[in-house]
């Protein structure tokens, strides 16, 4: 939940129009707050990559994991410095399962420490600089997602070296005269109790094979976050606790202490941000009563991608919430696709949320939508890309202008 109040929605509507992106920094800087106690909190920038949310996450102290070229550059862009100072943590890691050619070339040139996901990224960055650091990102043989297409683990997924590999990943290593910095493991987004034993124990397994010695481990990201406000919040002691106690015992087995990072994206920046829309049509389709935003798929895929659940809330234009009777409504956008719906569940099939009887006109806001938000966001139908706002406390700054059209059309123009 935001604070951003009704006066400053209206205001943001008004100001830079919808549909736009609003995030709420006090809500970040207490997500991050929750998580102190783990020796490195390292945003995964994929959930959303604006370069002043990253300054953010770097003025609170969060480190960066980066998965393309492009977010490299915008944690660069951000003040992220390419290289650790002395003793200290690497400010950004490249995370992924193959190199391009580009990235390669750049991660080199930075030395940034890659983890790495293949043999073959051992190989062409060995081949390209010996000595590079790295770190091994498992496939533990099993996983769990909110949805099958975010579980990263176990045979289905193409993300980690698989367990198994482990001392074939070790002989390159060996060959390149590569740096093992630590091994890691992210098994999917929305990590349940029961599985983070299993990763615990899949973790101190392969120390056990690995037999070097490591700096640290990386426990991956995976938080849920309580997208319909009845799930429990994740108690994040209780999710410390249990991997402090793995952390020990590797301490042990290696005979010294390791650093132990963890590498959220959603948790720290979902609830934090908000998509403003606004009603612009609704219509009876037979049994069904769409209300219709000018906001699409291409702003928000999260519904039409995995039937994920967005709170919506309605305001009339000066931000007061509507308070008239509810009635189920389907909530759609303007795209020329039947899939642009936001309120579906996975698979396709259309639902409703009880929403009160809107005037054309109307705000309508989709809430938790700060992580894989923005950060997903397409230019299907030719879509611009929308502004993003910050809110901190009275502040509210512009952090991204919309794109123009011109913009858009502009690469093709030979
Ligand atoms: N680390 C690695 C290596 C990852 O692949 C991911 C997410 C994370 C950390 C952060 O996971 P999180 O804490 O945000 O769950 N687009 C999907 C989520 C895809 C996640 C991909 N990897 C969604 O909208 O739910």
């Amino acid at each position: 939940m935001t604070t951003i109040s009704a006066h400053q929605l209206a205001r943001i509507a008004n100001e830079f129009q919808t549909p736009c992106w609003a995030y709420d920094a006090t809500v970040i800087r207490a997500q991050i707050a929750r998580l102190r106690q783990f020796d490195v909190i390292r945003f995964a920038q994929k959930a959303s990559s604006n370069i002043h949310l990253l300054r953010l996450m770097r003025e609170e102290g969060v480190m960066v994991d980066s998965v393309s070229l492009g977010e490299v550059e915008r944690a660069l862009a951000a003040g992220y410095a390419s290289q650790a100072a002395a003793g200290g943590h690497a400010p950004i890691v490249f995370t992924a399962d193959l190199l391009d050619r580009a990235t390669l070339k750049r991660v080199v040139e930075l030395n940034i420490p890659v983890n790495c996901g293949s043999p073959q990224m051992l190989e062409q960055l060995g081949q390209a600089h010996p000595g590079h650091a790295v770190w091994l990102r498992i496939n533990p043989g099993f996983g769990h997602g909110h949805s099958r297409k975010t579980n990263t683990g176990g045979e289905q997924s193409k993300h980690g070296i698989w367990h198994e590999e482990l001392q074939n990943a070790l002989a390159i290593i060996d060959q390149y005269g590569l740096k093992l910095v630590g091994l890691h493991m992210h098994i999917g987004s929305g990590v349940d109790y029961d599985h983070l034993q299993s990763v615990c124990d899949a973790m101190i397994a392969q120390v056990k094979i690995c037999q070097r010695d490591l700096q640290a481990i990386s426990i991956g990201g995976g938080l849920s976050i309580p997208y319909r406000g009845d799930e429990p919040a994740v108690d994040t002691a209780h999710y410390f606790e249990i991997w402090d106690k793995a952390r020990k015992e590797i301490e042990t087995l290696l005979g010294h202490k390791i650093s132990m990072e963890i590498e959220p994206g959603r948790f720290l920046v979902a609830q934090s941000g908000i998509l403003i829309s606004e009603l612009r049509a609704q219509k009876q389709v037979g049994s069904n009563f769409f209300a219709l935003v000018d906001a699409g798929f291409n702003d928000l895929v999260r519904p039409s991608m995995y039937g994920s659940f967005h709170r919506i809330t309605t305001h009339a234009p000066d931000g007061t919430p509507r308070t008239t009777a509810l009635r189920p409504t389907v909530v759609a956008g303007p795209l020329c696709e039947s899939g642009d719906v936001f309120t579906q569940e996975d698979g396709g099939v259309v639902t409703t949320q009880d929403l009160p009887v809107s005037e054309i006109g109307d705000l309508f806001v989709f809430h938790d939508a700060g992580a894989y938000g923005s950060s997903m966001s397409s230019n299907y139908n030719s879509r611009p890309l929308i502004p993003e706002i910050l809110v901190d406390g009275e502040q509210i700054r512009q952090i991204r202008r919309r794109q123009t059209v011109q913009e858009l059309i502009a690469l093709e123009n030979s």
